[in-house]
Parts: structure tokens; C-alpha cells; sequence
């Protein structure tokens, strides 16, 4: 049996080309925001610590959470104000650069995951605290639902400010696409976009913080334009070559119960608009990558993705670890049954895994788990060093 599951792990090391791109296996880095780079700038220990996920077999790296080139895209995400990396200023383009030839040097790929936080973002904190936190509707989200913040994180009236107005909103587009020719010119191979957790494109492309009846909301569909033409005109900044990834997720920090889509019509409805823009690879953000998404329907959530769109998909959450992102009440242990994994990877329901706290655990995760051998667990603790 082990013997068989060995053989089979080798599905996941076929290469796999995304537009000019080939990733040498399916194995892919899942973006964690670590909180290690002050004044934005990913120093030396940074581009080790990818560099290492390289050497140890990652195919693709999706990197934490970078700040897009504008005011109000983050604020204190609980690291330290300054700790969050941005890809604005030389300094910071340069940071990255060198990271992606760590990157390279081992053979893997690496692309920068682009972070607005939207209605998340502390007010007054981040590195232009003055400036007001935007959304389209100027709301938080509904109050009261279930969520794992921190109550006093949660504002009192859901109104945090405007809605945002056209400049606005081509302002915050324009963000993005600089920080995507940013990534370009680091050398970066692709584009990925933090379309979830209730972050800014998320607050657009959900009901509960998007109350727009003009083009940019009203409709599954109006809902999904802010993120598509951002797609679009990074698509055509960027050129053909390079794969553009889309991460989206029903669930919000603002409610862990929301949904963007009750079946797969719905998600149809909400994933066209972006894969017509130029989406290669929709990530589609749960907690147990095995959990069906809709009754009556035994795919997941990045197996009804890639259905509904013809796109690619890439599945997450407790790949090699035994308990969700969000269960910290349960201690997280090293998995080493892969059957179901490999089993719905054979049937085709996704083309690529992500790994996330396992490959904090073990920079070497990938090699190990195509060679069988045991893997370090992930401890809490190290969320806090840089390994
Ligand atoms: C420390 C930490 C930081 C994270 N930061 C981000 C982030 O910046 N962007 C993002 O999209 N997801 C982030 N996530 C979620 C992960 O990318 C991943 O989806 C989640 O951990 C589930 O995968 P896992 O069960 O393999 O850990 C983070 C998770 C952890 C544990």
C-alpha cells in the first residue's frame, strides 16, 4: 500500500505549463504572510528562506501578502506595523529581486501574491496611517456574525467611511497594475492576486460589504468587475507569457459563514467574469481541501472551480497537517496519508497543491513527501522565526 501511494505521489511531480511557464511539479508554496521585512523590503534572510523552499522541492511559490502600490492597502496585520512587504518603491522591487533569484537558483518558480486589504485594514496604522481605509461601500461587513477576530478589532458601526468613488476605484486599479509591472521587472514569473478572506477584492465580489447598484456591483456578475478589470489590465501590462493565479474564497474573516455562491451556477456566475479576463489558475481558499463545496456534489471547492471555468485549479488547506487553518484549538499534527489527496488529483478535480504551514514545518516538505520520508511538524511557535 505504501509502496503503491509512493508510485502514485509521482502524478504530482509532472511538469506543468501555464502559458511561457513550466513548473517542474505540482507542489506549490502556499502564501503566508511571515511579517519579516521592515520598511516593506524583503532583506537577505527573506530570499534564504524562500530560496529554501526551492532547494527543498517546491515546483511554485506563492509569496505572503505584498502591499499594491497604494496608501490604504495595509495596515498592522498583528506583525509589527512595518513588517509587511510592499512592491512600491526601488527599494523594495530590489528586496524581491533578489529573493526571485534565490528562488531560481534552486530550480523552483516564484510569484508575488498582490494584498489590498480593503475594509480589513486598522484604521490608523500601516505605513500611511493617516489615510482612510477604503471599500466599495464604505462598510466593514455585517456585524455579529461568526468570526475568530479579536473583539476589539471589530468596529462598532459597521460604516467605516464613503463608498468609494470612480477616482477612487481607478486609483486602487492602478495600484495593482503597477505593482504587477513592479513584480515583472523583479523578475517574478506570474501574478498572483489575494482575491479572499475579505480583503478589498473579496469586499467587492461579496454581497455583504458590496451594496453597489452601479456597474461595479448589484449582480453576481457587476460584482466580480473590479477584480476582472484589474485582471485585464494586468493582462495587458504584463503581455501573454506570464500565468495570472486568482485566489477567492466563500468564507470571510469578517464572517466565516458567508458565501459568494450556493451552488455551482452561482460560482459560475462569479469565476466567469474572471477567467474571460485573463485567470489562469483559480485558488480556491478552504480550510480542508477535501470538503465537498455545494450538497449534493462530492467535488471541492477548487474541483467545482475548475469545472464551471475550463480553467486550472489549485487546491488547499490541511495538506500534510490534521487540523484546519483556523482550528488552533486542535494540535496540528503531521498527516502521512495522501490517498484521498492523490486519489482526487488522478480524476482530475485540481492541477496543482498547496502547501502551508506544512512547509513552514519543513522547507524540505516536497522532497520528502515524493521520497516517502517522515516530515518536521509545524509548531505555532515558529510563526514567530524566520526558518
Ligand atoms: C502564518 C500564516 C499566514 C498566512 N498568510 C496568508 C496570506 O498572506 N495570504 C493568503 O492568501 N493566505 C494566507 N494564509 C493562508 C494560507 O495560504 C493557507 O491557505 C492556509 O494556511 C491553509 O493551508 P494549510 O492548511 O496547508 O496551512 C496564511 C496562513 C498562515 C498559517
Amino acid at each position: 500500500m505504501i509502496v503503491e501511494q509512493q508510485t502514485d505521489r509521482e502524478a504530482l511531480f509532472q511538469p506543468l505549463r501555464i502559458r511561457g511557464v513550466e513548473l517542474r511539479n505540482r507542489i506549490v508554496m502556499s502564501p503566508m504572510t511571515r511579517g519579516f521585512c521592515p520598511d516593506g523590503v524583503p532583506a537577505p534572510n527573506v530570499a534564504a528562506y524562500y530560496g529554501r523552499r526551492s532547494e527543498g522541492g517546491a515546483g511554485l511559490i506563492v509569496t505572503e501578502g505584498i502591499a499594491v502600490d497604494h496608501p490604504a492597502a495595509v495596515g498592522d496585520a498583528g506583525l509589527g506595523e512595518d513588517n509587511i512587504p510592499l512592491l512600491g518603491n526601488a527599494a523594495s522591487v530590489d528586496g524581491w529581486r533578489k529573493v526571485v533569484a534565490a528562488v531560481h537558483a534552486h530550480g523552483g518558480k516564484i510569484i508575488p501574491q498582490l494584498w489590498h486589504q480593503g475594509a480589513m485594514r486598522k484604521p490608523n496604522t500601516g505605513p500611511h496611517p493617516h489615510v482612510p481605509s477604503v471599500s466599495p461601500s464604505g462598510i466593514w461587513g455585517p456585524l455579529g456574525r461568526m468570526t475568530s477576530i479579536d473583539p476589539k478589532s471589530i468596529p462598532a458601526d459597521p460604516r467605516i467611511g464613503e463608498a468609494m468613488g470612480e477616482a477612487e476605484i481607478e486609483g486602487a486599479i492602478s495600484a495593482f497594475v503597477r505593482s504587477a509591472v513592479n513584480a515583472v521587472d523583479a523578475g517574478f514569473d506570474g501574478i498572483a492576486l489575494h482575491g479572499g478572506h475579505g480583503y478589498l477584492l473579496d469586499n467587492f465580489l461579496w454581497e455583504g460589504t458590496n451594496q453597489r447598484d452601479d456597474k461595479w456591483g448589484g449582480s453576481r456578475a457587476r460584482r466580480s468587475e473590479f477584480p476582472a478589470e484589474i485582471v485585464r489590465r494586468i493582462r495587458a501590462a504584463i503581455g501573454e507569457d506570464l500565468p495570472i493565479f486568482f485566489r477567492f474564497s466563500q468564507w470571510k474573516q469578517q464572517d466565516f459563514r458567508a458565501t459568494l455562491a450556493d451552488n455551482p451556477d452561482e460560482l459560475r456566475e462569479v469565476l466567469q467574469p474572471l477567467a474571460d479576463a485573463g485567470v489562469d489558475v483559480f485558488d480556491a481558499s478552504v480550510r480542508y481541501y477535501n470538503r465537498a463545496a455545494f450538497d449534493g456534489d462530492s467535488a471541492s471547492l477548487a474541483g467545482v472551480a475548475k469545472r464551471v471555468t475550463g480553467k486550472m485549479s489549485m487546491a488547499v488547506g490541511g495538506v500534510g497537517i490534521n487540523s484546519g487553518m483556523y482550528d488552533r484549538d486542535k494540535p496540528a499534527a503531521v498527516v502521512s496519508d495522501f490517498g484521498p489527496l492523490l486519489e482526487r488529483f488522478k480524476a482530475g478535480e485540481f492541477d496543482l497543491v498547496a502547501v502551508g504551514r506544512a512547509m513552514i514545518g519543513d522547507p524540505h516538505w516536497a522532497r520528502k513527501f515524493r521520497e516517502g520520508q517522515p516530515t518536521e511538524p509545524y509548531r505555532m511557535d515558529a510563526d514567530n522565526i524566520l526558518s
